[in-house]
């Protein structure tokens, strides 16, 4: 068994950012990439993520900056606070943290970014292009994923890939993602969720099992086949008096059991959780260049 490290790939994708941000921009005279992030209310999981976000910009040399309002805010408001991103031409994408006050219409905001801005790729204009194929920003999870594959030279063409999970922001587009005609697609995805029958029996046919099902230690070593590749993008915090701060960070796949199995295997923590946060840093980079077209 070969750990699929995701730390490690992801602090060679952010240093291989940083040179370009050095040596292509800063050398040159020219501004660095800018990231902007929308961040409503005191939730502490956002801000945690929010933190995250501006951390890896200082890490390879980005501008960021977090537009902070309280929780109380009006959703025409927020619009107004999107549209003036949309048109700041210093601004070279931005995302509006999710999830938003219940009074506030979270798809009328996401459909109010211009879909060039969008890096995280949940405009449905980003999910339509990238149904069809057509150059666009990836939703980061997704894009994590088979960056993370691609850079273990993990084949998917003509494999059999199992997802578990058919959220908007992971299964579905990881789905759409393996199945596309295009490099590190052409695989055949069963895309499994909560009526899905006989699950064991798909999922022990998988050469490749994505699990983001959002449930810890959800797939056992006896729903796995010999040798296959798992892909575990469950995070949850599980108390334990085995460390100091008193939690532990577990998956959806139960590791020990199935690591003996298989021949790739993402560990939590430190396995998709970093390849997210850089294939953010990946499409602010794309922005910057206007490789994207619209
Ligand atoms: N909330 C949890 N994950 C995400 C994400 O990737 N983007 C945004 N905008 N909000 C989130």
């Amino acid at each position: 068994m070969q750990l699929l490290d995701g730390k490690l790939v992801s602090e060679q994708i952010k240093s291989e950012i940083a040179q370009e941000v050095k040596e292509e921009m800063l050398d040159k005279g020219l501004n660095a990439p800018h990231l902007a992030a929308v961040l409503v209310g005191e939730d502490p999981a956002s801000q945690t993520y929010v933190a995250g976000k501006e951390k890896d910009c200082r890490e390879v040399g980005f501008i960021s900056s977090v537009y902070k309002y309280p929780s109380t805010i009006s959703e025409s408001k927020l619009l107004e606070i999107v549209d003036f991103l949309n048109n700041d031409p210093e601004i070279d994408g931005f995302i509006v943290q999710l999830p938003l006050p219940r009074h506030i219409d979270e798809q009328k905001i996401i459909e109010s970014i211009l879909p060039s801005k969008d890096v995280d790729g949940f405009h449905p204009v980003n999910t339509g292009r990238m149904m069809k194929n057509i150059l666009c920003y990836l939703p980061a999870t997704p894009y994590g994923i088979i960056t993370l594959l691609e850079r273990y030279k993990i084949e998917t063409e003509g494999k059999h890939v199992v997802v578990l999970g058919r959220s908007n922001i992971v299964g579905t587009p990881v789905s759409v993602l393996l199945s596309r005609k295009s490099k590190f697609g052409n695989a055949t995805v069963t895309l499994c969720h909560s009526y899905t029958r006989n699950l064991k029996e798909i999922t022990s046919q998988a050469d490749i099992l994505i699990v983001a099902i959002g449930q810890q230690g959800f797939v056992t070593g006896d729903m796995v086949k010999k040798d296959a590749v798992v892909v575990d993008v469950g995070i949850h915090r599980v108390p334990t008096l085995d460390t100091k701060s008193g939690f532990c960070l577990k998956g959806d796949v139960k590791f020990e059991e199935v690591a003996k199995k298989c021949s790739f295997i993402t560990p939590v923590p430190g396995g998709i959780g970093p390849m997210t946060r850089v294939s953010l840093l990946l499409n602010t980079l794309k922005a910057y260049k206007k490789e994207i077209s619209y």
